[in-house]
């Protein structure tokens, strides 16, 4: 088979050295080599990635660190770091790295590191009002309910980082996500929200994102249904947004508004104020350490040499398989009921950013870009799409991530936990050599296991920098712009004209198409 690869002499060699390790099998390789899971495999702090269950070998990798460095990588990361813009369609930095260095980080001047304090710290008084019952309502009753409302990544991130270490207490304040158009959302979270006692944080980095500011509405019908008297509504309202100058505008208290900047993009921003439902439910100090662990792997990217560089690392796999093998999917199986949103998240940071097909110089992209990224938690996944994964047509390389510990005080129970992952990227790789067809199962699948010692906010925060910077990595190597969405414009502005359309059975449909009539014409009969 032969495919489109971008531009450069090591892409070239690449292919050649493709043909003959496509003729090799990982089980051979793990039997002609018992170094091999050390070799490739980089431990970082309480992080260890093994990447040895990948049809690679050495040459394999002096290869990709060629292409890394062919790509200028090393020089590609500090231009990030540095501020400049980088974000060409839309001119602007994409700078979420200085959300979390602090003042170690030494691309962030004075000024800037004092604004992002400065609301680091006005979420701090808003927790701290929270926890201690100072925060009322309309009726004077402490606030003990938190609804984020917010879409794509205004509610991923939060929902993730809250899943994860916000755990259920009856002394702590319950919290929600409504984020769908669809309003049984919205309607089956308030059902369990008491009126006089709920705070609601618009979250949304433009502040006019339709299906947000569809939900901010039904919120406030809802408060003014209850009896919450218009002048005491700004009480169950926050807002986290790049445009506090529309919330303010919307009735939103200005000291209730957390604020964040343009070149923090929308599936960057958990580390933002965008994060704020989730700092409200873990703290603070749980925060920061979120922040420290994406610092620490920031200065990894940055200083680590690409062969002991993990986000280097996976990237160049990714694009090895991608590129290369034509895998175009690519799963993410964390067995941690902890980060059951991961794959959610991942597939929005995946796919908003790179599925893209123009080059940063505007020609048509001949090569593929991102895998259609997705997955599941272990071991529900198991039973489900795994039958794919191991005997489907298509091979899709997976991501396990499962840490060595985990704080339930059921230790049996892990231990069966983490023999499901172990025995699953095992299988991918080994198969069998059954007499019944149906029962055979090839192998020669391939794996990343990402372990961690225990997951916390640090461990959190480092796997969502690795991905996010693995995810830079590949978009330098396919020459796009990774920080940039207009993909998703299309769709709004027709859904706009649309809604139109729906709630008036005047306005003619000509102008669409037989399909779109048929469907409109349905909908217009079954609801006008
Ligand atoms: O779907 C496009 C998008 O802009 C995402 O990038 C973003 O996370 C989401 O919509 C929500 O946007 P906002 O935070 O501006 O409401």
């Amino acid at each position: 088979m032969s495919y489109s690869l971008p531009p450069g002499k090591t892409w070239e060699l690449l292919a050649k050295h493709h043909a003959s390790i496509s003729r090799t099998n990982l089980t051979d390789m793990f039997a002609a080599d018992p170094n091999r899971a050390k070799r490739f495999s980089i431990e970082f702090g309480p992080l260890y990635v093994d990447y040895s269950k990948n049809r690679l070998n050495n040459e394999t990798i002096t290869l990709l660190a060629q292409l890394a460095r062919e790509n200028e990588l090393h020089e590609a990361i500090d231009t990030l770091y540095s501020g400049a813009i980088v974000n060409y369609s839309e001119n602007r930095a994409a700078l979420h790295t200085a959300l979390r260095g602090g003042r170690e980080n030494p691309y962030v001047d004075m000024e800037l590191n004092r604004e992002i304090e400065h609301e680091f710290n006005r979420m701090s008084i808003l927790h701290e009002q929270l926890h201690s019952g100072v925060l009322t309502g309309y009726s004077g009753r402490s606030i003990n309910t938190i609804v984020n409302i917010g879409i794509g990544g205004s509610d991923l991130g939060p929902r993730l980082l809250t899943t994860a270490f916000g755990k259920p207490d009856i002394s702590k304040p319950s919290i929600h996500f409504v984020t769908n158009m669809d309003p049984a959302d919205i309607q089956s979270t308030l059902t369990q929200c008491d009126p006089e006692t709920t705070l609601f944080i618009i979250s949304s980095k433009s502040f006019s994102t339709f299906e947000t500011r569809h939900n901010f509405s039904t919120a406030r019908d809802w408060l003014a249904h209850a009896g919450c008297p218009d002048d005491s509504s700004w009480q169950h309202f926050a807002a986290a947004t790049a445009n506090a100058e529309a919330a303010v505008h919307t009735g939103i208290a200005a000291e209730r508004v957390f604020r964040f900047w343009d070149w923090v993009g929308g599936r960057y921003s958990v580390w933002s104020a965008a994060g704020l439902a989730a700092f409200l439910t873990v703290g603070p100090a749980h925060f920061r350490e979120f922040l420290a662990g994406a610092a620490r792997v920031d200065r990894h990217f940055q200083d680590a040499p690409v062969e002991s560089n993990i986000p280097a690392m996976l990237g160049l796999i990714g694009c090895w398989y991608i590129n290369l093998f034509d895998y175009k999917s690519h799963a993410i199986v964390p067995y941690d009921q902890h980060l059951a949103y991961l794959p959610d998240y991942l597939c929005q940071l995946v796919m908003e950013s790179n599925g893209k097909s123009v080059t940063l110089d505007g020609q048509a992209v001949e090569w593929s870009t991102a895998p259609v990224t997705w997955g599941g938690i272990g071991s529900n996944a198991q039973h489900s799409f795994f039958q794919a994964l191991h005997q489907g047509t298509q091979i899709i390389p997976v991501d396990f991530l499962i840490g060595l510990r985990n704080n339930c005080n059921t230790n049996d129970q892990h231990a069966e936990l983490f023999a499901s992952c172990l025995a699953q990227s095992r299988a991918l790789m080994t198969g069998n050599d059954h007499d019944t067809p149906h029962r055979q199962y090839p192998g020669n699948r391939p794996s990343n296991t990402l372990i961690y010692e225990e997951l916390s906010p640090e461990v959190l925060g480092s796997i969502l920098a690795i991905y996010e910077h693995k995810t830079f990595v590949q978009s330098l190597l396919w020459r796009i712009n990774p920080f940039d969405q207009w993909g998703v414009e299309l769709g709004k502005s027709i859904a706009g004209e649309l809604s139109t359309v729906l709630k008036s059975s005047e306005t003619g449909t000509d102008e669409y198409d037989g399909s779109t009539r048929e469907l409109l014409r349905r909908y217009r009969s079954a609801n006008n």
